[in-house]
């Protein structure tokens, strides 16, 4: 992420983490690349919270990942207790953050994280629809053998297996419906193997979860929050009554800008999808409420 925001060249990054030496090595290792990829901005790694003040835009990536056989879920109490650490020190250096959630299990971090940091529901946001429909987006274009850059398709819904929403109904390749252009059971796979796009990483990797896709994902969520562009992204956000689903973090098309979240679109869903929709609605709460404090 920090590679990538670095090489846009309008924003400085500060890369922060408790182990000493390593936001310093890292930084410095991507500094030195940037009179060969061009670009001027600062990037610089920090112990020190400190340095991260008055930053307009907060990822949090902090936690551990998976390894095989683990799910995301695994890591709720182990995560929540860094998540709510990280928050508390990195509101108090950035109050007027926009904070962007990407530890697992994600859904349940933006509960965790909303609670600790004790600012407006539209500054906490999670990503992992972003990348879930990046992955979605990437079989689409494989099974069909268009360009990835034609093909519209969204996952809403939460970033878990059993939760995940590929969004099938409004789902097309350059305007033609994608249910005209995949036979059914062809279709499924792609569901199917969407849902399983991270452990199916992990299974390959052995030793931790992705690294290219969430990073070019999450970056472009911040490009939307830092430029203000208005963009309709999935985000993960605090549906109040959407879908009938409240008081519960889920991924839905979202309005991103300046001020974080600043729409949430109701679309119409078919009826399994509107299931999916709630059925993630009521697990993150389940987490949520197993979530040691
Ligand atoms: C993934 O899906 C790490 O949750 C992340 O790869």
């Amino acid at each position: 992420m920090a590679q990538i925001m670095a090489a846009r060249g309008y924003a400085d990054v500060v890369l922060c983490d408790i182990v000493d030496g390593l936001p310093q090595g890292k930084a410095l290792d991507i500094a030195e690349g940037a009179p060969w990829v061009g670009f001027s901005s600062k990037i610089t790694g920090t112990n020190d919270w400190a340095d991260t003040a008055g930053s307009d835009v907060v990822v949090v990536t902090s936690g551990v990942p998976r390894k095989p056989g683990m799910t995301r879920e695994d890591l709720l109490g182990t995560n929540a207790g860094i998540v709510r650490s990280v928050i508390g020190n990195a509101v108090k250096a950035s109050p007027n953050a926009v904070f962007v959630i990407f530890a697992n299990p994600m859904d349940a971090m933006c509960h965790v994280a909303l609670e600790a940091a004790g600012v407006p529901v539209a500054r906490v946001v999670g990503q992992g629809g972003m990348l879930d429909s990046g992955r979605y987006r990437t079989f689409i274009s494989m099974e069909t053998g268009a360009s990835v850059r034609d093909v519209a398709a969204w996952v809403l819904g939460g970033h878990t297996e059993a939760t995940m929403v590929p969004i099938v109904s409004n789902a097309s390749v350059g305007g033609v419906p994608l249910t005209s252009l995949l036979p059914a059971d062809r279709l499924e796979a792609v569901v199917n193997r969407t849902k399983r796009g991270g452990a199916e990483i992990v299974d390959l990797l052995k030793t931790g979860s992705a690294f290219n896709a969430p990073a070019a994902a999450t970056i472009e969520m911040v490009d939307a929050i830092l430029l203000d562009e208005k963009r309709i992204l999935p985000c993960c956000t605090l549906l109040q009554g959407q879908w009938g689903i409240k008081d519960a973090y889920v991924g839905a098309p979202v309005t991103l800008g300046a001020g974080g979240v600043e729409a949430i679109h109701e679309i119409p869903l078919s009826d399994s999808e509107l299931a999916g929709m709630r059925e993630a609605g009521t697990a993150v709460l389940e987490l949520v409420a197993a979530t040691p404090k």
